[in-house]
């Protein structure tokens, strides 16, 4: 069974590897975190692993996942390559020819550039689940979209570690990657984001407490039906859509003086809604 290193174990990491140690796809080797502790408690999730806080500290490994925050794949890449060069100089062979990928959907294989630079066949690979808590997201990842994108030999490779553990996988182009997680963010991401305000305003606005939430349920229930059955512009109803501009604009009013970005969200989303539905009424 082909060994797999871990760098970065939050929701994303834990899950992936807690699915493919199950699936007996890799033979999950060293799970690296920014403190011990927290490598620790990924470990237990996963049921596999050692725990280890410093990058110097692993060990080779076929496949290795780059599951941190966006903003530091970089950083880390580079950390990593800086241990391999060390390495190498006593002759130990890291990451030689070995798979480095990293989760980001926005991001290219490319932030990986100074393991390429090592023989490494660099890619990424993001799948599109919101990845609430590795639990919930280990129950959920059968049936997810994974867009792979990268060296060819590292995307053919993992499009099999992620098909046997039940993800469908498409190739994307790396010039494509921020629009395409940026659709994943309108998709999945401002939807909660869009709960809460409505909560806060009808909070505003003396809604009996009790009944917010069954509200907000609801109606977020019914729109989804109705999306998944009529399409989402013959599913939209509201102002905009029915042209009402006058009160569009009074609404707008009230909502930017009750608070200005949610006033700038109203606007921009009426906008779209507008477009929307002009579209379906052609
Ligand atoms: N969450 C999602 O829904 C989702 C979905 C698809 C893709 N992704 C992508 O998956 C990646 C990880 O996201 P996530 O949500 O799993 O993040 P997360 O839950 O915040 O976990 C990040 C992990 O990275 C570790 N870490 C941070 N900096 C590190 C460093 N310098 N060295 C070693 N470990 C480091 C953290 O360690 P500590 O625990 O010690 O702080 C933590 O274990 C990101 O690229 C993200 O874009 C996320």
């Amino acid at each position: 069974m082909k060994t797999i290193n871990i760098i970065g174990a939050g929701r994303v990491g834990r899950t992936l590897a807690h699915l493919w140690h199950k699936t007996g796809v890799f033979a999950v080797q060293d799970v690296c975190t920014q403190s011990l502790f927290s490598a620790q408690e990924a470990v237990q999730f996963i049921e596999a692993g050692r725990a280890v806080c410093r990058i110097d500290d692993m060990r080779a490994a076929d496949v290795w996942m780059l599951a941190v925050p966006d903003g530091h794949i970089k950083l880390v890449a580079e950390g990593l390559a800086k241990f391999i060069q060390k390495q190498a100089v006593s002759g130990v062979k890291i990451a030689d020819g070995a798979i480095v990928f990293h989760c980001s959907g926005a991001l290219p294989a490319s932030e990986l550039q100074a393991l390429g630079a090592l023989n490494a066949h660099t890619a990424s690979a993001h799948a599109l689940l919101s990845f609430s808590s590795p639990a919930r997201a280990a129950q959920q990842f059968a049936g997810s979209l994974c867009a792979l994108e990268g060296d060819d030999l590292a995307v053919a490779k993992l499009k099999k570690a992620f098909e046997q553990i039940g993800g469908q996988c498409f190739e994307l182009a790396t010039n494509d990657k921020i629009l395409y997680h940026a659709a994943a963010v309108f998709a999945t991401n401002f939807v909660p984001v869009l709960h809460s305000v409505a909560t806060d305003l009808w909070q505003q606005t003396g809604v009996p407490a009790h009944m917010i939430e069954p509200l907000c349920n609801t109606l977020l229930q019914n729109a989804v039906n109705n999306i998944q059955v009529q399409g989402a512009a013959q599913a939209l109803t509201g102002p905009a859509a029915r042209g009402d501009t006058g009160l569009v604009t009074v609404q707008s009013q009230a909502v930017t003086a009750w608070n200005a970005s949610a006033g700038q969200a109203y606007d921009a989303l009426s906008h779209l809604a507008t477009h929307l539905a002009m579209k379906a009424a052609k």
